[in-house]
């Protein structure tokens, strides 16, 4: 087989067969197909799509390039739970430790932000002490013994992948559904779990801008996950706004306490309860959003995140410290109304220049920095009062204030946004 032949075959609008694609894939991996014939590829993709057979074929020749995780020690339906990037998102840190404390195991593999989007991994290593890699062996005993893990992917999972998604990210081939699609799913079928939730963004802040690309993505996804026997359920979830108040590392899992102590915003806490109900319900059990709640706000989660912070070396008393920012300045509200916009995008790429977030994957981060709402699309607001508290360790420029307030559209449409638009199983 030659490189280009596979190249022009694709560019040629012709599917691959399953042995090309795992030849080329391998080919990959082993560094005889070199990045700028990947490349010609992954465009050729984007331009050409995929068939749902080689999607699969390439789904699994990924997976088959690293480790795969034998989750079979640990006794019940081991659930994870995955989300395809968003601004503000501290879902997992909330949602994993409330479905463990319903006794069903959750052995999870995160990731770390980028650009504009957080991820979890980072979340959890503004906690003092919190160590995001453990052997396999590790990952398996804390499951096994308090039912839940949140780890960083290994570097022997899904090879392809880490290289792929290099690739794809400086030659402008991310955002194509058959590509993003094997990208999860083969890291969350190489993780071992027998039911994965997933949670597919859509909006201006998510790579998946329309309903209809999303439920695209979220059905292909889904029928990889149940054809290789994992019960696989996707929600589609609103990215136009933040999730949540607070968007920055230590900001978030501030605001994951709160919301497991019962203090969180009610649309949040219920937005969490509706995916708990489904991912306890792929492991065959049906709990009342009722129950789900009282597990929520009465400490059942929060005594379990703390077992597993406790278990990966986290500091419990740093838990609760407030973030030491050496600035937090108020953004007040010029006009009454309500609010009618804010822009995911824009505030998580704001919360990027702050040092929440990474511009390239070599940024350092300033784990203390971010941004909380006091107030969300829908909310009424008066004149001088607040909308959000910005935190930073370098004081904001009139310039960088009068940008974020620009953002904040106030009008006088009361809107009441929805955060599972459509569930898709
Ligand atoms: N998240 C992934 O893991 N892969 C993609 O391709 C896009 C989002």
């Amino acid at each position: 087989m030659r490189t280009v032949d596979l190249i022009q075959k694709k560019r040629d609008g012709f599917s691959l067969t399953s042995e090309e694609i795992k030849w080329l894939i391998d080919g990959y991996v082993s560094g005889e197909v070199p990045d700028y014939q990947m490349a010609a590829w992954a465009m050729a993709v984007y331009f050409k799509g995929m068939t749902t057979q080689e999607t699969k074929d390439l789904t699994m020749a990924m997976v088959a390039t690293g480790e795969q995780i034998d989750l079979s020690a640990i006794p019940g339906v081991k659930t994870d739970k995955h989300s395809t990037g968003g601004v503000g998102d501290k879902v997992t840190l909330i949602l994993a430790p409330l479905v463990a404390s319903f006794g069903v195991p959750v052995a999870k593999m995160s990731g770390r932000g980028l650009g504009h989007t957080g991820g979890t991994l980072d979340k959890l290593e503004s906690i003092s002490g919190y160590q995001i890699e453990r052997s396999q062996e590790e990952f398996i005993q804390q499951v096994q013994t308090i039912g839940l893990s949140v780890v960083g992917q290994s570097d022997k999972l899904v090879k392809a992948d880490k290289l792929l998604y290099a690739l794809r990210d400086v030659t402008a081939t991310v955002d194509i559904i058959p590509l993003i699609a094997s990208s999860v799913m083969s890291k969350k079928i190489a993780s071992g779990a027998d039911a994965i939730l997933l949670d597919v963004t859509v909006g201006e802040g998510a790579f998946m801008k329309t309903l209809e690309e999303a439920e695209q993505l979220a059905s292909t996804m889904v029928a990889l996950g149940n054809e290789v026997g994992r019960k696989t359920v996707a929600v589609i979830t609103d990215m136009s706004q933040p999730v949540g108040q607070a968007i920055g590392n230590r900001l978030e899992v501030l605001e994951a306490l709160e919301i497991m102590q019962g203090k969180g915003r009610p649309d949040v806490t219920a937005f969490i309860c509706e995916l708990a109900q489904i991912m306890l319900s792929l492991a065959g059990k049906e709990e009342t959003l009722e129950t789900i709640k009282q597990y929520l706000v009465s400490g059942k989660a929060l005594a379990k995140f703390e077992e597993m912070v406790v278990a990966q070396g986290g500091d419990l008393t740093d838990l609760y410290r407030p973030s030491s920012a050496a600035f937090v300045t108020d953004v007040t509200a010029d006009e009454n109304g309500f609010i009618e916009e804010l822009p995911a995008l824009e505030f998580g790429l704001f919360a990027m220049r702050l040092g929440a977030g990474r511009a390239v994957k070599t940024d350092s981060l300033d784990y203390e920095s971010g941004i909380v709402f006091a107030k969300k699309v829908g909310d009424s607001i008066n004149k001088g009062e607040t909308i959000a508290k910005i935190y930073s360790n370098q004081k904001l420029s009139e310039n960088l204030l009068t940008e974020f307030k620009k953002n904040v559209k106030i009008g006088l449409t009361e809107s009441q946004p929805k955060e599972i638009i459509k569930i898709i199983s």
